[in-house]
């Protein structure tokens, strides 16, 4: 949609969160958040996400939180917003898009996402913010690889919401618009629960974005990135054939090699707690024993994601449900980052 050739600039995007199979970590480039390696995700269908934008004078971001509730935007915030609007433009600019693009922007979050419970809201945060900078431009609608590189420049695992069902994230030369998403299966291929038990609301100390520029310093990070090309073959085979045996050994070795590499980085991260550990045994056993299709897979956080097929599900909620302190999320194969209202 082109918001600017009807002289209409207030713009409204909405997106949700996606989880990775294939997990991105580590920077080629820090700055333009360029990845290390492909990576590959599922995107959810829940929490959503709303942002909306709007020309102005000054640079100004308003947040609400899932409750409705203003959120005071703390100084490294707004200096990440600002950030990925300045390389927005310049991105734009680059591809000759620039026309009509007002100088700043006033922006209103809407999210739905309660705080720290292990899902990615930069992602969803992230990517709807690119979805809505593509839409003010003039000239000729950006495709949805472009509106994958305004989402990924702001948070690199925003770049695969630009895509619904299971999206890559791909190296492609060089610059600020070489690394972009691209479908791998739509949201219709292969309906997939994701069952997310979260032991902990404590607020992660180190943030991805640290994480990411220290990933270089585990010795395990080369062999990381020589792996990923592989699982990225595996990965993607499992999703067209839906053979989920396949999915389900490819995404948890890669979930856990991550962990090795966070766990052995300069200073280490321990994202996972005893209770992660004490899941991921459990829903082992579990497996096992009742023949179910479901894989682990954890991100920056205790968080553990049961993703699983609808014939599963049951049994994977009700294991869920019944782990103690733990509170419980229910999410499923998603569409994209989409722009609700011009
Ligand atoms: C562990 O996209 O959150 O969730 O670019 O700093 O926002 P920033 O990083 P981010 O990194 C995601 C890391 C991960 C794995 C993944 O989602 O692929």
């Amino acid at each position: 949609m082109l918001a600017a050739s009807f002289g209409i600039f207030m713009i409204t995007a909405q997106s949700s969160p996606n989880i990775a199979l294939i997990k991105y970590w580590g920077n080629r480039d820090d700055a333009l958040r360029l990845p290390a390696a492909d990576s590959l995700s599922m995107v959810l269908d829940f929490p959503t996400v709303q942002a909306h934008i709007e020309p102005a004078t000054t640079f100004t971001v308003r947040s609400y939180d899932h409750a409705g509730i203003e959120k005071p935007q703390n100084e490294a915030s707004m200096q990440r917003l600002k950030k990925h609007w300045e390389l927005s433009k310049q991105f734009l600019e680059s591809i000759g898009q620039s026309q009509g693009i007002p100088q700043e922007v006033s922006i209103t979050i809407r999210s739905g996402i309660p705080p720290a419970i292990g899902i990615a809201s930069s992602a969803a945060v992230f990517s709807c913010l690119g979805e809505a900078y593509g839409a003010l431009v003039k000239g000729k609608a950006l495709t949805r690889e472009q509106v994958s590189i305004l989402s990924r420049i702001g948070s690199g695992s925003a770049g695969r919401n630009s895509f619904g069902g299971y999206v890559a994230l791909k190296n492609h030369g060089e610059g600020i618009g070489s690394a972009y998403g691209r479908q791998i299966v739509d949201e219709h291929h292969w309906l997939l629960h994701d069952i997310i038990i979260v032991p902990s609301r404590e607020e992660k100390k180190v943030g991805s974005t640290e994480g990411h520029a220290l990933a270089s310093t585990s010795p395990l990070f080369k062999e990381r990135l020589e792996q990923i090309p592989r699982r990225m073959r595996e990965c993607i085979d499992a999703l067209q054939t839906k053979d989920f045996e396949k999915l389900q050994r490819v995404s948890e070795e890669d979930a856990l090699d991550m962990h090795r590499v966070m766990q052995t980085q300069t200073p280490p991260l321990e994202y996972l707690s005893d209770a992660t550990h004490r899941i991921i045994r459990d829903i082992e056993k579990l497996r096992k024993s009742d023949k179910l299709d479901v894989l682990y897979t954890m991100d920056a956080g205790p968080t553990v994601h049961l993703i699983c097929t609808e014939d599963s599900r049951g049994a994977v909620e009700t294991f869920a449900q019944q782990q103690k302190d733990c509170i419980v999320f229910k999410a499923k194969t998603g569409n994209a980052s989409s722009i609700k209202n011009i």
